[in-house]
């Protein structure tokens, strides 16, 4: 998704500016901009691709000025070129956008049929086209011309803007996408995230839904959607100052599979009495003992998270479960209970999709809860409750160990879910708690498998496509693996149910599409084994994953055999998440790829 920052300083604002457009590269990007004023004047410069496209051109023509305002671009509208890059800018304002203008086209004609020339084919230059028809036809101010253009656009967006002929000031404003104001001394900072406001401040300012604020370097007025003055706490952010780097990784995503054991550990410590073999939620407003239903939503790989959590909660806790994509669950008529309960699921606390389902749940009456990775984000500040996970922060588009860290929290709740609702004994408590102690352990031995996987995933990397299969917990496990796969090495993959093969995806069994079965001897194990049979038996390429014994059982005749550490069989998840990441890490590696910033996506989907 797009990022912003905006500086109002005392020193030159490029280099600033460049520094905290770097600290949001993560979001995925495909060119960037940035703009400054000076003595009044507005300049800008805008590179397609890298940031050090960008680089270059400012140190071939740098841009003056203590003020201005950067911009790394996720297209959504028009393609990734110089001329779609923002900032997009009149004679009058210069203005970076986050999120999508939904009446951009009659707006963009209304002006045109005024005789506006647009330079570009994105929404997003509606805005300072709007700003600048109000500043030059009703002869209204910066702040009545921003204002007015605010409410004329519809969507999820952010805006900032600055103007000619006005070296103190910038305006900026949310609905939907996240906007934070950073105070420092006599200086003032504007991100998309605290993270990216770390090297200059951590006294971050969160703007709600519909505000809008005035920024000067002394003075800060921050208005909601009607226009009344309104004061935002003041927090002070946990993001660290220094750039998150590799640790000697080649990529972001192997060091974050690497940091598995230890996240994990710290994350089941939040809830863990490892003496008495129990678990403490945190204190706050969720009882599940009086809950008649628990709603979980989220997006992609967190969606997934949740749908393993669906199995916990069901058998441990006995509490009825309805789970959805969140792009669905927010537009569907759903016949929420009087004392229903919603669980979020979500990396970077910003998904739209998600955070709008938060907001249908909160309008129908639902306590809300999130596992949320980055404590200051929306969806963390939305929640009656925040279920802490400290994965730290997730850099990789991939989410690894952000998955395997919601999946040890989920595993947490569900099993004290069981002990409030009286539907899990304290032997089964300390049973459960036993197992997931030895996970972060099991999880470092899955890592030694490493180099097997990567000479297994060269093969892989030349096949047409591959499945993966799985029952029972395994199964969201078999859809995370696909999905794995495809974002970052752009293989077409399908996870399924076991038993579904043989209602149809079986006719795409051949030599050359490998089928990948995730097999814990657990209770689902020689049906899971017999679904295999059922490939090898047609010239499958079988991939069994599985432990010592399940291989020593099952692996004869298979094509490829991955020996994964055995846990307790529910908490199986968390540990065979391992190969089926470094599975995707090594194909994409092998095949090449941008495996930290695939193409075409972004580390948080902030549009929906
Ligand atoms: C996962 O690897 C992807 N990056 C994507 O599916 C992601 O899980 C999804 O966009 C949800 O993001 P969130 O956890 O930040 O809400």
């Amino acid at each position: 998704m797009c990022g912003i920052i905006g500086v109002l300083g005392s020193s030159e604002a490029a280099p600033q500016i460049l520094t905290g457009l770097k600290r949001l590269e993560y979001r995925g990007y495909d060119s960037a901009g940035i703009a400054t004023i000076s003595d009044g004047t507005l300049d800008r410069r805008r590179a397609p691709g890298k940031l050090t496209n960008l680089e270059t051109a400012l140190s071939d023509s740098p841009l003056k000025g203590t003020g201005g305002i950067g911009h790394t671009r996720w297209a959504t509208h028009g393609a990734p070129n110089e001329t779609n890059a923002h900032p997009h800018a009149t004679h009058r304002v210069a203005v970076v956008h986050n999120g999508i203008i939904e009446n951009y086209a009659e707006l963009r004609q209304e002006l045109e049929a005024k005789g506006v020339v647009f330079e570009s084919v994105t929404d997003a230059e509606v805005c300072p086209q709007l700003i600048t028809h109000y500043l030059e036809t009703e002869n209204c101010t910066p702040v009545e011309a921003f204002r007015k253009a605010i409410e004329r656009m519809r969507g999820a967006f952010a805006f900032a803007a600055i103007f000619s002929g006005e070296d103190d000031l910038m305006i900026c404003g949310r609905k939907g996408s996240p906007l934070a104001i950073g105070r420092g001394d006599g200086e003032m900072y504007l991100g998309s995230d605290a993270y990216s406001l770390a090297p200059f401040t951590n006294r971050i300012i969160y703007l709600e839904e519909g505000d809008w604020a005035v920024i000067k370097r002394e003075k800060l007025k921050i208005f909601d959607e009607a226009g009344n003055p309104v004061s935002r706490p003041e927090t002070v952010s946990s993001a660290s100052q220094g750039l998150v780097d590799k640790d000697g990784h080649r990529h972001f995503m192997a060091k974050e599979i690497h940091e598995q054991p230890e996240v994990i550990a710290h994350t089941i410590s939040r809830y863990i009495d490892g003496t008495s073999k129990t678990i403490n939620l945190p204190n706050g407003a969720f009882d599940f003992a009086k809950l008649d239903r628990l709603t979980i939503s989220a997006c992609g790989t967190a969606y997934y998270a949740g749908l393993v959590a669906k199995y916990w909660f069901e058998r441990w806790a006995r509490l009825p479960i309805e789970i959805d994509v969140a792009s669905e669950l927010r537009y569907r008529d759903v016949p929420w209970t009087k004392d229903g309960g919603a669980l979020f699921i979500t990396q970077s606390g910003e998904t739209a999709d998600t955070l709008s389902a938060l907001r249908e749940a909160r309008k129908n009456g639902q306590q809300i809860a999130s596992v949320v990775n980055v404590p200051e984000s929306s969806i963390a500040r939305e929640s009656d409750i925040v279920f802490p996970m400290a994965a730290g922060p997730e850099i990789g588009v991939a989410s690894t160990k952000a998955f395997t860290c919601q999946l040890a929290a989920l595993a947490c709740i569900a099993i004290a879910a069981g002990r409030q609702r009286g539907t899990l004994s304290a032997e089964e408590e300390s049973e459960l708690v036993s197992g997931l102690l030895e996970i972060p352990r099991l999880v470092a031995e899955a890592l030694k498998q490493s180099d097997k996987i990567e000479t297994i995933a060269r093969d892989i990397a030349k096949a047409t496509g591959i499945f993966y299969i799985g029952r029972g917990v395994s199964y969201p496990m078999a859809l995370e693996g696909a999905l794995k796969l495809k974002e970052i090495s752009y293989l077409h993959a399908e996870g399924y149910a076991s038993g579904e093969l043989k209602h149809g995806p079986i006719a795409l069994i051949d030599e050359n599409l490998p089928i990948a079965v995730i097999a814990p001897v657990d209770a689902h194990f020689e049906k899971t084994v017999s679904n295999m049979q059922e490939v090898m038996a047609r010239d499958g390429k079988a991939l069994l994953i599985s432990c010592k014994d399940g291989i020593a059982r099952a692996g004869e005749k298979t094509w490829a055999t991955i020996e994964t550490p055995k846990s307790h069989p529910l908490l199986s998840p968390i540990v065979y998440a391992v190969p089926i990441q470094l599975l995707a890490y090594f194909t994409a590696s092998t095949k090449g790829t941008d495996v930290d910033q695939p193409r075409n996506l972004a580390k948080s989907v902030t549009v929906e």
